[in-house]
């Protein structure tokens, strides 16, 4: 289903049209370090029995609210603990990444849990029994060990990135109000956002983002293909048009450089860049 125009995660409204007997779960992607829009989420899942399984890939420490006590009326606003399961991705590029793959699953259900550490080892148990058909997911003792180590430095990291986005928003802020289209960051009133990346809109994005490249700024696209037009995914039969939302995102979306260590001046040069772009 269709994203939200400002946020780009799920479209909570859109939710409940696309439920039949044969829907088990809903899965919001907390996209960019940004919560989906879980009150409504939550409360759809719950009255229709469905497992909400958030896909925390890009938001280790993002809360859908920072507004409330943590544990307000009995809930956890964090992502990752808000729904059934918390996926979470150590992939180097992101926030807290390991030097090779991992990732972790968390879950408050020991029964559940029981059931994701049985599936990560093949179904194996005891060993080379195997009670149900699973997968090699282990998570390497090396990574685990390195994991553990820059996890010390997260919050401090997290705190850094949200300072720059917080700095491009008050540099480019001109910009963008003169600007037709060009739309910078939204982030969800109450919420922390934690800048997995700092992504703008311009409907002019290939030729914008060819000149910041030229000018020694790199950039990237995530992502320039919506999955209903992945070619893995033709057999279901979605056509260009089914969701313009997702569509029109995917032409004009551009991530722009944002790290704990980017310094102030590699940040203004950036923005002088972009600023050239427009002859602003
Ligand atoms: C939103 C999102 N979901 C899922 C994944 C997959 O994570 P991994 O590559 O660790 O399997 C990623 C990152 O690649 C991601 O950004």
């Amino acid at each position: 289903m269709d994203i939200d125009p400002q946020t780009l995660t799920i479209d909570p409204s859109k939710i409940a049209g696309k439920i039949t007997p044969k829907t088990k779960a809903v899965i919001p992607v907390h996209l960019y370090g940004q919560c989906a829009d879980m009150g409504p989420i939550l409360e759809l899942a719950e009255a229709k029995r469905l497992f909400v399984i958030e896909d925390a890939a890009q938001a280790l420490g993002a809360q859908y609210r920072s507004d409330v006590k943590p544990h307000a009326n009995g809930k956890v606003w964090k992502a990752g603990q808000m729904g059934h399961f918390g996926c979470f991705s150590f992939f180097p590029t992101k926030n807290l990444g390991a030097f090779g793959d991992a990732g972790m699953v968390v879950t408050r259900d020991p029964g559940l849990a029981e059931r994701v550490r049985l599936l990560r080892v093949h179904g194996s148990r005891p060993k080379y029994h195997h009670k149900e058909i699973g997968i090699n997911s282990r998570l390497d003792t090396l990574q685990a060990a390195i994991l553990l180590v820059k996890f010390k430095y997260l919050e401090k990291w997290t705190e850094e990135r949200r300072k720059k986005a917080e700095r491009y928003q008050v540099l480019l802020r001109d910009v963008a109000s003169v600007l037709p289209g060009f739309d910078l960051p939204v982030t969800r009133n109450g919420s922390r956002h934690i800048y997995h990346q700092y992504v703008i809109r311009v409907p002019e994005r290939d030729r914008l983002r060819s000149f910041l490249q030229e000018e020694g700024v790199g950039t990237e696209i995530y992502y320039p293909v919506p999955l209903h037009l992945q070619e893995c995914y033709a057999f279901l039969g979605w056509r260009r048009g089914d969701f313009p939302v997702s569509e029109k995102a995917a032409d004009e979306v551009l991530a722009l450089p944002i790290y704990p260590e980017l310094q102030e001046n590699e940040q203004d040069y950036v923005v002088d860049r972009i600023r050239a772009f427009y002859n602003r």
